[in-house]
């Protein structure tokens, strides 16, 4: 006999497969999806079934990576070129992703992108399918699936099937936009039980829900004729043991030491995100120029040591933000650059844990100022690392991460002079007022963290099961 277990599906799996000239390498995902749920899905014999982040179109080069994938419990599901072009760059990043971050500008609308989204959507549902037992528990993730919940359900009337979206959920009025809303809306409300990061993005879901399909809700409790679907808050948290030890591991201790003495004494400021508009880079970036302005004294004294990974960057709008960051970058450095002082260190690439740990460690400012995010981990991530329970977090009002970490200080990425007067601040603020505020802030990431996080969404799952049970 089999234990019942979770099948993990989301598009990227939490490792990426890339191809050189010696052949395969399997790396970790970027992405908060990937590093928060890394930790838990090899629990209890759980599978995680999504795709491996490349084009593979030799048929034994797929048997090598699902075979060498399969000994790390997760399933591949493979895109096609024209699915990586249609549903992945296309519906999921240019007309999804931007409207639900309240980039609407941005969003395209081409019926041959919402079409490779079904069909991929179909594509997974398979995938789970070949792989999942009656008694299994199905976990769907991201915007990428939307559809997925409503596909399984029409499959196996009876599974339990659970949906967390990552990112937020946006206002009725923007997702309006959307020609395919009804259908979206619809596919998420194939789940037992639907999570979002805060209760602003589920109210705003279920607001959607009333005024798009007519179905009333009830504490948090939507009504369809056959089944009710539970809809509740659950803010994500880290692996906060996994980073307070890689904070104090010998390697990050090194290379810490190493960036010290590179840096000769320089203040840092640190920003680590993906290259995406809703991080809010080039209001950083001009902020940071504001603070040199307005506070002269920091010339010379205090580095933006900037962190920027790849992403997306097949889709025009990251393509262009790119060289809008390039060209602010290269402009402030050429203007206030000294022979020994740099403001502005600035790495287009991804770290290994341990540097971006000895990062964390050097920083004494966090500074996360996104425009929209669902939560944002790095803003957690850095509290973690700071194990001396010093240094200053800036964070954006427009992080989900922001309804917890009240005890940052927090800015509006829109408000430059706001966000530099916050960066003077926090390079001037007594080292008991940081105690303060940072050991407030590691107690609740210590405590609400990711296993924490999961267990309170499993538990629910179950229970909106065994309610719905009861009243049938
Ligand atoms: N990250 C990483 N390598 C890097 C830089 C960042 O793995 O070089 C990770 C970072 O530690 C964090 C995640 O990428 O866990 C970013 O998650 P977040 O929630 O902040 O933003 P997202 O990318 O999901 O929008
Ligand atoms: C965000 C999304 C994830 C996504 C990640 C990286 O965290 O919520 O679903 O995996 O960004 O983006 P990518 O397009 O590289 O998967």
């Amino acid at each position: 006999i089999r234990m019942p277990r979770t099948i993990i599906v989301s598009n990227r799996l939490p490792t990426k497969v890339q191809r050189n000239n010696e052949g395969l390498s399997f790396k970790p995902s970027e992405g908060g999806l990937a590093t928060g749920l890394g930790s838990i899905y090899r629990q209890d014999g759980n599978v995680w079934v999504g795709w491996p982040g490349l084009l593979v179109e030799d048929p034994a080069e797929e048997k090598q990576i699902a075979e060498a994938l399969q000994g790390d419990s997760m399933a591949p599901v493979f895109l096609s070129e024209v699915e990586i072009e249609n549903f992945y760059e296309g519906f999921s990043n240019s007309t999804l992703w931007p409207t639900f971050h309240y980039f609407p500008q941005f969003a395209t609308y081409e019926p041959a992108h919402w079409q490779a989204y079904v069909a991929v959507n179909e594509k997974f549902c398979r995938a789970v399918l070949e792989l999942a037992g009656p008694d299994d528990t199905i976990w769907v993730h991201d915007y990428q699936l939307l559809l997925l919940p409503q596909l399984l359900r029409q499959q196996r009337p009876d599974c339990t099937i659970g949906f967390f979206l990552h990112i937020p959920f946006p206002s009725y009025e923007l997702l309006r936009v959307l020609p395919w809303r009804r259908q979206l809306l619809e596919g998420m409300l194939g789940a037992d039980l639907i999570g979002f990061h805060t209760f602003g993005y589920m109210r705003h879901f279920l607001s959607s829900v009333s005024q798009l399909l007519g179905l009333p809700n009830q504490n948090g409790q939507v009504e369809l004729p056959t089944r009710s679907v539970l809809v509740d808050a659950f803010p994500m948290g880290i692996d906060y043991e996994h980073y307070v030890q890689a904070a104090g591991s010998e390697a990050a201790q090194q290379h810490e030491a190493t960036y010290r003495e590179a840096l000769r004494g320089s203040r840092v400021v640190l920003s680590i995100d993906r290259l995406d508009y809703s991080k809010g880079i080039a209001q950083r970036l001009r902020a940071f120029e504001q603070l040199l302005q307005r506070h002269p004294e920091w010339v010379g004294q205090v580095s933006l040591l900037m962190v920027v990974v790849p992403s997306r960057d097949q889709v025009a709008q990251y393509a262009s933000l790119k060289q809008e960051i390039d060209e602010l970058v290269g402009r402030i450095n050429a203007s206030f650059s000294t022979i020994d002082w740099n403001p502005i260190y600035y790495f287009y690439r991804s770290f290994p844990l341990e540097e971006l740990a000895a990062l964390y460690r050097l920083a004494e400012v966090g500074l996360v100022t996104p425009v929209r995010d669902g939560m944002n981990l790095v803003a957690k991530e850095f509290v973690a690392c700071k194990t001396d329970n010093r240094g200053v977090l800036i964070l954006s009002e427009r992080a989900g991460a922001a309804r917890e970490l009240s005890d940052a200080l927090l800015i509006n990425p829109t408000d430059l002079e706001g966000m530099a007067e916050a960066l003077h601040q926090a390079l001037t603020m007594p080292a008991d007022e940081q105690e303060q505020r940072m050991t407030a802030m590691r107690e609740l990431v210590r405590e609400y963290n990711v296993f924490a996080w999961s267990k309170l969404f499993m538990y629910q799952l179950a229970y909106s099961k065994v309610k719905q049970n009861t009243l049938a």
